[in-house]
């Protein structure tokens, strides 16, 4: 249920664009045609009693408390499934009116006696409220037959369902189905017997519900409830601020009492989620306050030492000494540094600047180096921004979809939900991956084609794909003429129609018969609307770069960029992904992705930073670890990342963290990268911070802190004290003043300020004296770069083949309930769905090897030995396993090699060559990191004892 600034109109905006007009309550209002008169009501201030609807979801009428007089109708209509009229008089409140609601409201309390006093979730229950404004306090059909001892399912870790609480409404079921699209509540038995059940009439979490909270948001009693809500009370204080995970950057209400968070309430005016939330986002926040913090800062000399406890001073003087001392024997080039994907826009900045400014070299880079990298790269040639092309709400005007190496359910799973309503729309589907991945077959929705090609093959099948547009004459040549490179165009069109491109020629490399290829390359060339949506399984591999142009080469060649509905959209996988690349973060560009070397801007720069810049690009994180272990790169600082576990190649990773003088972490908590570390900075959780985060559609939107930063220091401020002891003089009040600064050095920002986020509520970039509020649809008209370029994208097999060694292919992905590394997730209850990476194996592949469901088994490449448990299902094809990275001692990234993308450097972690066998023992590697993890957890143990100050 909602209940902080947002009155609840009761049904969805109609979206259509004629309007009527009518009278309500001698009031004339004007609204879109297809209004609910509940709707048009509350648009002039009168809140018609409702129990049943709620304006997320389409109205319903089953609880007859909306009722209306209509002049010159008969009865009494419910508002909320009565549409507006011309010149209808409608009258809200009459005699009768309120005797009828009293009369539905006293049935309801005979069931559910107004014991709000002692509920834990009084102030919070719709039908508390009306029955207040109803005037009801008793009933006179009480005590009649009810459910009070009906039984709770507590089985999910986040929300009890309380079917005695429970007035049958029906939003909760509505609410799965339209919002959330999972469909795994129904309304068991009739009448007076019906009950609300989850699947098969199973606890939930024996359901298919996959925890998003979407039928808790709907349910206006205490029949669906948070438990921290349960245990906590009201909350007494709430901010609106954006969720610290994924790249859909959904808005909250966070709620406290006396400073502690009470729960995440989605945000219904929130531009990337409208209300809806998953079960990260919504409920695993936990580890914000879990034990394993670390809020004292702390040094060593040696990572064999134990760590010492020091104050801020002491850490960051420390620091600062030893940067500089490794500066004064090495050079200025022996240190650098990486910013966070996960970190504010504003701390971001704030780190580049300070490498730039006071390490005097321009070493600094981002995670996006080990994800979207090739985006950047790619989109930039062709089309001249390194960012998707549209918002999210775009999706709903789009008539053929292809997801192409991205999982949305699980990765992405709020905008899932938005893609999935589409789907049952009517809109078309294509998915291109190894895996089947849920999207191919959920209620309601299969995809039209499937296209299960082999790992590594991507650029050939997009070739393919092309090959069909182009020789059957699906391009769309005036939209050509008018808006690419004719050149280019002409030279990619000679390339793609080449026979050894079709996709007979192609069928033997990527394993997707003819027929398929062929299919889905006609439905998406003559969609009225063709949106492509791409995620790591586009980007991770050698020819990562490559691949995102072979799609915005696609995209251009059939008219589908440039408006709402199509577009070629990337799924950035961290809350900030997107913005800690528009800061700057990596070593040849500025903020902006304006290149170092261009002098006017450095000149920009380095007026305002009053500091010469260095014109040569620096060292990318694999550069950084390979100078590492050539002994000629010895310091650096770390914020919010922790490429020990989530760089490929792990072994390689701690070998050259191990080989450096200083490594500098900031974090949460001591992760796999920190057990390397000198020196350790208590980072500061989003929720006890200011600034500003960027998702996947380019929106900025704003991180508001709710409690105080455990460690007393928000991140940024670490930063500057760091760059002031290094004697480069930084100085903020606040993060706003941070944004001010890239708003004067960054033009696609030069209109954006936290009181403009403030007013619009999010911001999409490019925002400035041409898009004062932002820029929903990029490309509009013609190209960022002007004339799009199309670039002829050569299929070259990645170095990594199978042999008789290692004859199947690994490739990885992530999971609904854990995010990334898991430092976050592993620490909350959604443990609960999942504790430990598994191995997808086919069927196939697993009897050859002797292989059952839950046998341990190790997985061998040229990099490394890992061992985890099998999982034998169809999802994957044979020849083809599948895990993920989310449990350190897992090792995933053991296994993974040092290949990468040509361009970016991107590492290819969708293809290895692994054999896999049974096994009853972990790996050596997984016994050394055992040891490892146990020696440093008991060298942190000394350290709970003096207390840090300022
Ligand atoms: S939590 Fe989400 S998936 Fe589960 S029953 Fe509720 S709405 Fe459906
Ligand atoms: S659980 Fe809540 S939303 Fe679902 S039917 Fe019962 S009262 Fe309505
Ligand atoms: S979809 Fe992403 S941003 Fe939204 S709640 Fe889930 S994890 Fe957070
Ligand atoms: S709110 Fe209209 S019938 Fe329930």
């Amino acid at each position: 249920m909602y209940s902080i600034d947002h009155v609840d109109a009761g049904t969805p905006v109609s979206p259509a664009t004629t309007l009527v007009t009518l009278e309500i309550d001698g009031v004339t209002v004007t609204v879109p045609d297809g209004t609910s008169i509940m709707r048009a009501a509350s648009q002039v201030g009168r809140q018609i009693p409702k129990l049943c609807a709620t304006d997320t979801l389409k109205s319903f009428g089953s609880c007859r408390l909306c009722l209306v007089e209509i002049e010159g109708r008969r009865g009494f209509p419910a508002s909320c499934t009565t549409l507006v009229a011309e010149g209808l008089k409608v009258r809200t409140d009459s005699e009768k009116l309120h005797a009828l609601r009293k009369n539905v409201l006293e049935l309801y309390v005979s069931d559910h006696p107004l014991v709000c006093e002692t509920c834990g979730a009084n102030g919070h229950c719709e039908l508390q409220n009306m029955a207040e404004v109803v005037g009801v306090t008793d009933s006179r059909y009480a005590p009649g037959a009810n459910h009070l001892s009906a039984p709770k399912d507590e089985s999910n870790p986040y929300f009890t369902f309380d079917q005695s609480m429970c007035i049958a409404c029906s939003r909760c079921i509505r609410a799965c189905d339209e919002v959330q699209g999972t469909f795994a509540l129904t309304m068991h038995g009739r009448g007076f017997a019906s009950k609300v059940a989850a699947s098969q009439n199973e606890p939930f979490m024996e359901s298919e519900c996959v925890s998003c909270g979407a039928c808790v948001e709907a349910c206006p009693t205490v029949a669906l409830t948070e438990k921290t809500l349960l245990a906590t009370g009201t909350a007494d204080k709430a901010a609106t601020t954006t969720c610290a995970y994924c790249g859909v950057g959904c808005s909250f209400k966070a709620e406290t009492r006396d400073g502690e968070l009470v729960r995440m309430v989605p945000n219904r005016n929130g531009h990337a989620n409208h209300g809806h939330a998953c079960v990260k986002g919504r409920f695993a926040v936990g580890y914000a306050t879990h034990q394993d913090r670390i809020t004292t800062p702390m040094i060593r000399a040696s990572i064999d030492d134990p760590w010492q406890q020091v104050t801020w001073d002491e850490a960051i003087s420390h620091a600062a000494r030893e940067l500089k001392r490794i500066q004064d024997k090495y050079g200025r080039y022996s240190i650098g540094g990486v910013t966070s994907s996960r970190c504010t826009n504003e701390e971001t900045f704030l780190v580049q600047k300070m490498i730039r400014a006071a390490f005097g070299n321009n070493n600094v880079d981002t995670c996006a180096r080990v994800c979207h990298s090739p985006t950047g790269y790619g989109l930039k040639s062709t089309i001249g921004e390194s960012a998707g092309t549209q918002r999210f709400d775009s999706v709903m005007k789009a008539d053929v979809i292809i997801i192409v190496g991205a999982n949305p359910t699980d990765g992405h799973p709020v905008f899932a939900s938005q893609m999935k309503r589409r789907l049952r729309e009517g809109a078309k589907l294509i998915v291109a991956d190894p895996r089947q991945i849920a999207l191919v077959r959920t209620p309601h929705i299969k995809a039209t084609h499937h296209l299960q090609l082999r790992p590594g093959t991507n650029v050939a099948l997009f070739n393919s794909l092309a090959h069909v547009v182009v020789t059957e004459g699906l391009t769309k040549d005036t939209y050509i003429a008018d808006r690419c490179e004719a050149d280019s165009f002409e030279k990619w069109k000679t390339f793609v129609s080449g026979e050894r491109n079709s996709p007979e020629a192609m069928q033997a490399v990527t394993g997707v018969p003819t027929a398929e290829v062929r299919a889905a390359a006609r439905l998406y060339a003559s969609a009225g609307n063709g949106a492509i949506y791409y995620g790591l399984g586009v980007t991770e591999h050698s020819q990562g770069t490559t691949m995102v142009m072979a799609i915005a080469n696609l995209a251009m060649a059939t008219g589908n960029l440039g408006r709402e509905g199509v577009g070629v959209n990337p799924l950035r996988g961290q809350n900030n992904v997107q913005g800690s690349c528009d800061m700057g973060s990596f070593p040849h560009e500025f903020s902006g992705y304006r290149h170092v070397s261009d002098p006017a801007v450095r000149g920009m720069f380095e007026r305002e930073w009053a500091v010469t810049l260095e014109p040569e690009p620096g060292l990318r994180i694999p550069n950084m670890f390979e100078a590492a272990l050539d002994g000629s790169f010895k310091g650096m600082y770390i914020q919010g990342e922790d490429p020990a576990q989530s760089d490929p190649d792990t072994q390689h990773v701690t070998a050259a963290l191990a080989s450096m003088e200083c490594v500098i972490v900031q974090d949460l908590f001591l992760t796999e990268t920190a057990k390397y570390a000198h020196v350790f900075f208590p980072g500061a959780s989003f929720l006890e911070k200011d600034g500003t985060f960027t998702n996947a559609e380019r929106r900025i939107s704003r991180v508001r802190k709710i409690m105080e930063p455990r460690a007393q220091l928000a991140d940024w401020e670490v930063t500057m004290r760091l760059a002031n002891a290094l004697g480069y003089p930084m100085h903020y009040d606040h993060p706003s003043e941070i944004m001010d600064e890239i708003a004067r050095l960054t033009p696609t920002f030069t209109g954006v300020s936290f009181d403009k986020i403030d007013q619009l509520g999010s911001i999409q970039w490019p925002c400035n004296d041409a898009a004062p509020e932002g820029t929903p649809t990029m490309h509009v008209g013609q190209f960022v770069r002007g004339k799009g370029k199309f670039f002829a994208t050569e299929y070259v097999p990645t170095k990594e083949r199978t042999t008789r060694k290692y004859p199947l292919i690994l490739t990885t992905g992530r999971i609904l309930t854990q995010y990334n590394v898991g430092a976050q997730t592993r620490r909350t209850n959604n443990v609960a769905w999942a504790s430990e990476d598994v191995l997808e194996i086919h069927p196939a592949d697993a009897e050859v090897r002797g292989i059952k469901d839950g046998d341990w088994v190790g997985i061998m490449s040229r990099a490394g030995e890992i061992v985890l448990r099998a999982d034998v299902t169809e999802r994957v094809r044979p020849g083809v396993v599948y895990t993920t990275f989310h449990f350190p001692e897992s090792g995933a990234n053991v296994v993974t090699t040092e290949n990468s993308d040509w361009a970016t450097n991107c590492p290819e972690y969708k293809v290895t060559a692994v054999e896999v066998m049974q096994v009853n023992q972990p790996s050596e590697w997984q016994k050394r990191f055992r040891a490892f993890t146990e020696q440093q957890l008991g060298l942190l143990k000394p350290r709970r004892q003096p207390v840090a100050t300022r």
